[in-house]
């Protein structure tokens, strides 16, 4: 065994070591270098070179590992140091096509073993030590790699690559997704999947969702298929999970955590965590029933879904059937009826299917984080700055410029943490009309569906518009108030400052 060990470490010296004599001391420099980085075309043929002297030693290791015993790969091993050398190249720029092409099935692109920044490498003299990083990146394995190997017979790998397990044959929208999340997690990240029904085979597997008849948190199995499970993500939402809905109220706040750069511990995670569970993924039917329907939101239309539950209320029949919804999109990637079934090929499908719902996840989640929440913040600013300067009793909110305000100023005012959005405070918000370069006074409503307004504006203005209803109102530049009394418009800030102060007194 020892042989073999320095087999494999000997070409990594060698390695290092020619690496670091093209270049400056490795640690420390980095846009100011004048040298060019490792990733330079002028290195590439050097790193050929290392591909080959690794990959040798590579093929050696799981002669050591397999005498180790338990559910050890060779697959595995060979991935992990087969990453190091493409980090060479690259510099460490994540995936790369060299590394899932020449590896086997089970390779990965995960991050690379690497040392602290402050190790020193060794500059002109020396070779950096095995682990040493550069500016680009590692250059080699880091030392738990080499230490672990000397250490115990049972070889610790500092970065195993995990497995998923979940089912086989055809895919659905809820463990797609529910996998696609898993690879979000710091734990799976990059983790290989294994689609089956074997339970000896789901058994290896790390994780296994959608399948397997047990949802076991401390086990991390998380099928929701059988008999006597009621697991809801609660917070008001009572649905039924699918695998996707589990795998989200386990792993949520980490993946959202990971996705914002937020600590999990932030409240802004829990608000995005909630809201992302709701988030609308059907939108189905007419314009009428439209506005009904997107109460129901992502993961829930999902759960809902895969549990069979009917998305509309039973009084509303859909007039058609919406095929390009998620759940429809999915289930068309799985093979024609006439295309081959083979493991392989279905595996890449659902791998196709995975991505897609990742993608329609991170694309909700992004609009929730970097849209959606920063209205929320201006709309609490708007609130202060409308109480200083428009309307010291909150009932006039302005806004300098138009944001989505109706469902946060419900969801604040709900908020006891919020103490400047009271309940039922709210009666006029005021905001640019970007398209028309004029102002509105809305009324808020009752609620945030309803057209009821909690004060409407004053009756004799309603369905008036210009000459008559500045004439009516007494305030010039008057536009429209709408016949329901819910918006009203006029041509300036002023303007629509002045219909709602004299509103609230009517
Ligand atoms: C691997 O990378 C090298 C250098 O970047 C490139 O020339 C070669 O075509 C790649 N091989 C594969 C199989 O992608
Ligand atoms: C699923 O996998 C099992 C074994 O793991 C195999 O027997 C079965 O034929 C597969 N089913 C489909 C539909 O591929
Ligand atoms: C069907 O639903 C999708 C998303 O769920 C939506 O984008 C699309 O506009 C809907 N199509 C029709 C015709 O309603
Ligand atoms: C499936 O059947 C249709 C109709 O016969 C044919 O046009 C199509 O090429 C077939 N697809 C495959 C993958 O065999």
């Amino acid at each position: 065994m020892n042989i073999l060990l320095a087999v494999l470490l000997l070409p990594l010296l060698a390695l290092a070591q020619s690496s670091s004599s093209s270049g400056n001391a490795p640690s420390g420099s980095s846009s100011g270098s004048s040298q060019p980085p490792a990733s330079s075309s002028s290195s590439a043929p050097a790193s050929t070179a290392f591909t080959t002297i690794v990959s040798t030693a590579i093929s050696s290791i799981p002669t050591i590992i397999v005498s180790g015993g338990n559910r050890v790969e060779t697959t595995i091993v060979s991935t992990s140091v087969f990453s190091t050398v493409e980090a060479i190249t690259t510099g460490g720029s994540g995936s790369s096509s060299n590394a899932s092409t020449s590896s086997s099935s089970s390779t990965s692109s995960s991050p690379l073993p690497t040392a602290p920044t402050n190790v020193n490498g060794g500059g002109q003299g020396g070779a950096p030590f095995p682990g040493a990083s550069g500016a680009n990146g590692a250059f080699g394995p880091d030392d738990g790699t080499f230490m672990s190997a000397l250490d115990s017979p049972e070889v610790k790998r500092p970065k195993m690559i995990k497995t998923i397990g979940t089912h086989n044959g055809t895919f659905h929208c809820d463990e797609a997704l529910a996998v696609f999340m898993l690879r979000q997690t710091s734990t799976y990240r990059d983790a290989q999947l294994k689609r089956t029904r074997d339970p000896a085979v789901l058994a290896t597997c790390d994780i296994v969702v959608d399948v397997g008849a047990v949802y076991d948190e401390s086990k991390q199995l998380f099928d929701h298929h059988q008999r006597g499970f009621t697991e809801v993500f609660g917070h008001g939402f009572e649905t039924k999970l699918s695998s996707a809905g589990l795998v989200y109220k386990h792993f949520g706040q980490e993946i959202i955590a990971n996705r914002v750069q937020l600590p999990v511990s932030d409240s802004k995670v829990n608000v995005l965590w909630l809201k992302v569970y709701k988030v609308v993924i059907i939108v189905c039917l007419d314009v009428s029933s439209q506005l009904k329907l997107s109460a129901k939101e992502f993961i829930e239309a999902i759960d809902a879904i895969d549990n069979g539950i009917s998305q509309y209320p039973t009084d509303i029949k859909p007039r058609y059937r919406n095929r390009t919804d998620l759940s429809s999109r999915v289930g068309a990637l799985n093979p024609w009826w006439n295309q081959s079934t083979d493991a392989q090929t279905v595996d890449g499908l659902f791998e196709k299917a995975s991505a897609l719902t990742g993608q329609e996840f991170l694309g909700k989640l992004d609009y929730y984080a970097n849209a959606w929440l920063p209205a929320r913040d201006l709309l609490i600013a708007s609130v202060s700055a409308s109480k200083k300067a428009v309307d010291p009793s909150g009932k006039i909110i302005l806004f300098e410029q138009f944001l989505p305000w109706k469902e946060h100023l419900f969801e604040l005012e709900a908020d006891e943490s919020v103490a400047d959005i009271q309940p039922g405070q709210a009666i006029y918000v005021i905001y640019p009309d970007e398209t028309a370069g004029n102002w509105r006074v809305q009324a808020v409503p009752l609620t945030p569906e309803s057209f009821e307004s909690r004060k409407a504006l004053p009756e004799v203005w309603r369905g008036l518009r210009d000459e008559e209803l500045s004439k009516a109102s007494g305030i010039d530049g008057g536009i429209f108030i709408h016949a329901s009394g819910f918006i009203g418009g006029n041509k300036t800030k002023e303007g629509a400052l002045k219909i709602a102060q004299k509103a609230l007194e009517m």
